[in-house]
């Protein structure tokens, strides 16, 4: 099992975008996949795959069984077992239990994927010690620059504090398609001449991504050969295999 935590304190830098398709593409790959959502205020992973309901003035969250080719399931944390599904919603996990719950599905399944709200939490501390790697999404922007520094500081004190490494890698989201303004530029010298590490695949801004966020219907089913499906299958690929590069070396190391 891998744990990937999609970090940051910039809200629509593109976290949920990321979560939500990630895990779609990690499905249809057959890994077995659980989705904590941590984002208390915007439920968007939540929402993605799940109708919410209200019940007794609690909100009750109900599977999506119309998302083509996969089987979503919600685990209900009054049950002691992780339900069976090719995708599994912790929907408003809070900063209390994020610990345990991340823990139960990734005793279960293969991949776990935690959506956080954009800001510093102690939920997102939680979900950056277990993680086995950290993407921090930044727009091309001086202020999403600076916030995703801070990003990155938080994940190297927790991994001090934890006494291990946690890897982290910035992933360029909404980047231009075609034409690149020079700012994009710019952040791209700043990170690398501060070092941090990030993916080389950028996500792209793409109406279709938008439009998913509408629909509920990821771009890889939507139109599969159009360039959001094909950027998020390059996107999923290098951390696909970004983890699996990271498990090599830790079991070399053990
Ligand atoms: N790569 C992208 N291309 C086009 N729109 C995007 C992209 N990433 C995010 N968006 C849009 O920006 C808004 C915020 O994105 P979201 O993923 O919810 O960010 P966060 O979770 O970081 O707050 C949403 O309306 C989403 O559809
Ligand atoms: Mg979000």
């Amino acid at each position: 099992m891998s744990v990937l935590t999609v970090a940051g304190q910039k809200g629509g830098s593109g976290k949920s975008t990321l979560v939500r398709n990630l895990a779609v593409h990690f499905a249809l790959d057959g890994y077995r996949v659980g989705i904590v959502d941590a984002d208390l205020i915007q439920q968007h992973s939540s929402e993605f795959f799940a109708d919410r309901a209200k019940e007794a003035g609690r909100d009750v969250w109900n599977p999506r069984e119309d998302v083509p080719g996969l089987s979503v399931a919600v685990w209900d944390r009054n049950s002691a077992t992780v339900p069976t599904a090719a995708i599994v919603l912790a929907p408003q996990t809070d900063q209390d239990s994020i610990g345990e719950v991340i823990q139960g599905l990734a005793d279960a399944l293969d991949v776990v994927i935690c959506d956080l709200q954009g800001s510093a939490s102690v939920a997102m501390i939680h979900a950056i010690h277990y993680a086995d790697l950290v993407l921090i999404p930044v727009q091309p922007s001086n202020d999403d620059l600076k916030s995703c520094h801070s990003t990155a500081r938080h994940v190297l004190q927790a991994g001090k504090s934890a006494r291990r490494t946690i890897p982290y890698r910035i992933v360029i989201s909404r980047a231009s398609t075609g034409f690149r303004p020079e700012v994009e530029k710019v952040v791209e010298a700043a990170l690398e001449n501060a070092g941090l590490p990030r993916l080389n695949t950028p996500v792209f801004e793409r109406t279709a991504f938008k439009r998913a966020s509408f629909s509920r219907v990821a771009p890889v089913f939507d139109d599969p050969d159009g360039g959001a499906a094909k950027n998020m299958a390059a996107v999923y690929a290098e951390v696909r295999d970004t983890l699996a590069t990271i498990a090599s070396a830790a079991s070399e190391v053990a």
